[in-house]
């Protein structure tokens, strides 16, 4: 599959092109066997991952994502919590001999909700390479949940690329002021072990100047100077 078609893909899709190519790229190079996507909503990314995966997971905890059966007859769609289904179908995985060679945590945005995603992937016992994208590393209250995760309870993370794609400040009317997309990526090895893996930020400079005055840091209200300058800034700039 190559990025002429991905553009052609018919469903709405919570993602920038970047963000389409850096999925394609990476789906292409790991041909996962088994993937796992957490947050779904109208299937964007699902159309991508199911197109280059053997099998998929398709975890939400809305359940109108349902509707897509029909779209998706191949896909195994589970409803619920990921914090409790996630950890349920990767001890299921593991009962059966299999593990994901893929993971999209694209669900809860919260802190809680991204750092419980991650964690319980890194409780894990890798047996083979594993890819997981966090979406949404640019949002100050997804980024916090992925750099508070503990990458170091699981001796098989190779990498781990805050910034692996870089996100935006936000040009919709709905998420005005707000920095919200870009792609985190963990690395697992199941042959290499490492003590305390390198969490890397490589867009870090650009994420505190954005910070800086988008709406997050307004609403947490730092400073008189810093809330004017979030102010203009987003009167004119959004
Ligand atoms: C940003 S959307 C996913 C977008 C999709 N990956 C795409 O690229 O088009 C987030 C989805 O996560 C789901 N979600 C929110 N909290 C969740 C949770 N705790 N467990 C599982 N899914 C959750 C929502 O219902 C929603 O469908």
């Amino acid at each position: 599959m190559n990025f002429k078609e991905v553009e052609t893909l018919p469903l709405y899709w919570e993602m920038v092109n970047a963000e389409k190519i850096a999925l394609l790229n990476l789906l292409n190079e790991v041909k996962p066997h088994i993937s796992i996507e957490i947050g779904t909503k109208k299937g964007g990314s699902l159309q991508l991952i199911s197109k280059l995966s053997k099998q998929v997971y398709s975890l939400d905890i809305d359940p109108s994502v349902l509707e897509l059966r029909a779209l998706f007859p191949a896909v195994n769609f589970i409803v619920g919590d990921s914090k409790k289904t996630l950890p349920a179908l990767l001890t299921k995985l593991l009962q059966d001999g299999e593990q994901p060679d893929f993971i999209l945590i694209d669900g809860d945005h919260s802190m809680e909700g991204v750092k419980s995603d991650i964690e319980n992937i890194l409780t894990q016992n890798i047996s083979k390479p594993l890819a997981v994208i966090m979406h949404d590393s640019f949002n100050p209250e997804c980024r916090l949940g992925m750099l508070s995760a503990d990458y170091s309870r699981n001796r098989n993370v190779t990498s781990v690329e805050i910034d692996f794609v870089q996100g935006i400040y936000s040009p919709t009317e709905l998420a005005k002021g707000e920095m919200w997309g870009g792609f985190g990526r963990i690395l697992f090895n199941a042959e290499v072990q490492r003590q305390e893996p390198l969490v890397k930020q490589s867009s870090q400079y650009s994420f505190e100047k954005m910070y800086s005055v988008s709406r997050h840091f307004w609403l947490r209200q730092q400073n008189f100077t810093g809330r004017i300058k979030s102010f203009i800034f987003r009167k004119y700039y959004s």
